[in-house]
């Protein structure tokens, strides 16, 4: 298992910066998602860390050593692609074994490895098929298991599930998730779908125009991301501007909310993120409850689980989540609950 880390990665080509200074410690065994969108410096971090790409500054170090002189092969890393480039003219085993061929491992070594690989991969009675004959989460599974056969130190995946349709994404996901789980290899996967990082990831750095925003756990890159512009990405609905003050008053445009101020001491411009599933939603006046408002149900989205509503309260526009199996109607007056401690406040970014 392999810690890697970045000190000040930067890389432009010819004068346009693909990446900026950027830090980034991923531990030993861990799995990291690189999240943004197209663009943002995520293969060229991939390329980076592979030796297929010179940094224009800064280190990168493989447990501690620096990794500038070593070359592409001896680095030891695995990429998987978004397009499997697979050989179509071999069979599955075939493919799988190639690494260990070009090793100049016997035949007998290579035959046990491929054994193991091809259960890893849950593809034994596949073995003698061409890629042509496989379905897209077979081929990528093939993909997989000929960078696992090498045994690489560090596994890299470059948006290796864009092909797939959405089910089969799923099942791929739980599939990677699972097997880096069980073999504990030290793994950064790069994706521009925000679910799918938050499923599969111990921690997600979320990149914007060559630079890491936030690295943190998926909970907390949900619950409590650092700039509006992480929110954003991660899907925030009800972002507003407010002037926050110390005590835990909160000025937007929706009114005045009480926040705990024990979870952030910011004072002054600032954002409130007020999560869709964190509202109560209520058909009479609540008692007793801080931060009430009267808003009018304007649209209604049934997703079997949950129902999301858009209401309009004092001139704003929220959107409430819940999981209930009662149906409320469009034109519905209704009143809106918040507690403090599910408000999350925001410095200026
Ligand atoms: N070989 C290259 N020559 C010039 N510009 C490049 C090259 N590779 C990437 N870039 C630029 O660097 C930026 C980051 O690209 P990339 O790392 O591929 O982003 P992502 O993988 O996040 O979509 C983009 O603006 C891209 O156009
Ligand atoms: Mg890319």
């Amino acid at each position: 298992m392999t810690q890697v880390q970045l000190k000040q990665i930067a890389k432009s080509y010819s004068g346009t910066i693909a990446l900026s200074e950027c830090d980034l410690s991923i531990q030993s065994g861990e799995l990291v998602a690189l999240l943004g969108p197209s663009g943002c410096g995520k293969t060229t971090t991939l390329r980076m860390i592979a030796g297929l790409e010179t940094p224009t500054s800064g280190q990168i170090l493989f447990d501690g050593k620096e990794v500038s002189d070593v070359a592409v092969q001896s680095r030891n890393v695995g990429l998987v692609f978004q397009r499997y480039a697979l050989f179509p003219h071999m069979t599955v085993e075939k493919n799988i074994a190639f690494g260990l061929k070009v090793r100049g491992q016997t035949a007998a070594q290579i035959t046990e490895a491929v054994d193991e690989m091809l259960d890893v991969v849950q593809l034994r009675a596949f073995r003698d098929r061409f890629p042509a004959q496989l379905s897209g989460g077979q081929m990528q599974r093939v993909a997989i298991a000929r960078t696992l056969i090498t045994e690489p130190d560090v596994l890299m995946m470059d948006e290796p599930l864009a092909n797939l349709d959405t089910k089969l994404r799923g099942e791929m996901r739980r599939f990677i998730r699972q097997l880096q789980r069980r073999l504990g290899i030290t793994t950064i996967f790069v994706t521009h779908d925000q679910v799918e990082a938050m499923e599969l990831a111990d921690r997600v750095a979320v990149m914007a125009d060559g630079k890491i925003l936030q690295f943190d756990p998926p909970d907390i890159l949900y619950q409590r991301p650092n700039t509006p512009a992480v929110a954003e990405f991660m899907g925030a609905t009800n972002l507003f501007a407010a002037t926050l003050k110390r005590d835990g008053l909160a000025e937007s445009a929706l009114g005045t909310l009480h926040y705990d101020p024990a979870a952030a001491a910011i004072e002054g411009q600032g954002h409130i993120l007020l999560r869709a599933e964190a509202f109560d939603l209520h058909l009479t006046p609540p008692v007793d409850s801080e931060n009430t408002f009267t808003a009018k149900i304007l649209t209604r989205e049934y997703f079997g689980a949950a129902t999301r509503y858009t209401l309009l309260c004092n001139d704003v526009q929220l959107t409430v989540q819940e999981h209930s199996r009662r149906r409320i109607d469009e034109g519905t007056l209704a009143y809106l609950t918040i507690k403090p401690e599910h408000i999350w406040v925001l410095q200026q970014s």
